[in-house]
């Protein structure tokens, strides 16, 4: 059986894979690559969408002012940022804070995926567009913050970007709703229901 310090250096390794990464044109200019921050055994993962410039100063997740906003919503609902692994979908900051690629994603895609393999959370927060998409490609923030759904055996719920309710302050006060949630959702986890399976996939499981 794995133990927590071999999953946990799995997970260091991955870092160190990530700050060694050229896989794609994001690293040239960055300062620091950003894996993430946190325990391997974090029942509580936050994905938002990649470093700022005060990430790839320190190279660590959400250490600017998104990052202090995101702190008193995680004090608000009594958790602490050690306590919860902190990742994005992009490791190295996109120049001028403009927004990921489609390339980009796609090549970083297997470092989030492992991380979460390892990890195993039980819940996902996506923090914005980019790390909703990942489960929920057709879904529009404004429609689905906040709406928790299980998808194969994990809870996952789509809220704002801080950045975003830093932009436009009328919508902190549901970002701050959707975060209230989180402690009850984690307590009702083994009560939710998977998600069915998409349509096709029910049909093909006939034959
Ligand atoms: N915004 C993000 O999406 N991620 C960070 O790490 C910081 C700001």
């Amino acid at each position: 059986m794995t133990t927590v310090e071999e999953r946990q250096a799995a997970l260091d390794a991955i870092a160190g894979e990530i700050r060694a990464c050229t896989l794609c044109p994001l690293h040239e200019g960055r300062t620091n690559a950003v894996p993430g921050s946190g325990p391997v055994n974090a029942e509580v993962m936050f994905i938002g969408e990649g470093p700022g410039a005060t990430e790839d100063e320190q190279g660590l997740p959400f250490v600017g002012a998104s990052g202090r906003l995101l702190d008193e919503l995680l004090n608000m609902i009594g958790m602490k940022r050690d306590q919860v692994f902190i990742a994005n979908v992009v490791k190295c900051r996109p120049p001028g804070n403009r927004d990921p690629r489609t390339s980009e994603l796609t090549t970083c895609a297997p470092y989030l995926d492992r991380q979460i393999e390892l990890i195993d959370p039980k819940m996902i927060i996506t923090l914005g567009r980019y790390s909703m998409a990942r489960w929920f490609p057709e879904g529009k923030i404004t429609q689905i913050h906040g709406q928790a759904k299980k998808i194969e055996g994990r809870l996952i719920m789509p809220v704002y970007h801080p950045a975003a309710a830093l932009r436009n302050p009328s919508w902190r006060p549901q970002l701050e709703a959707d975060f209230k949630q989180i402690p009850a959702l984690i307590r009702q986890i083994g009560t939710i229901k998977d998600e069915e399976p998409p349509e096709e996939a029910t049909q093909l499981s006939l034959f």
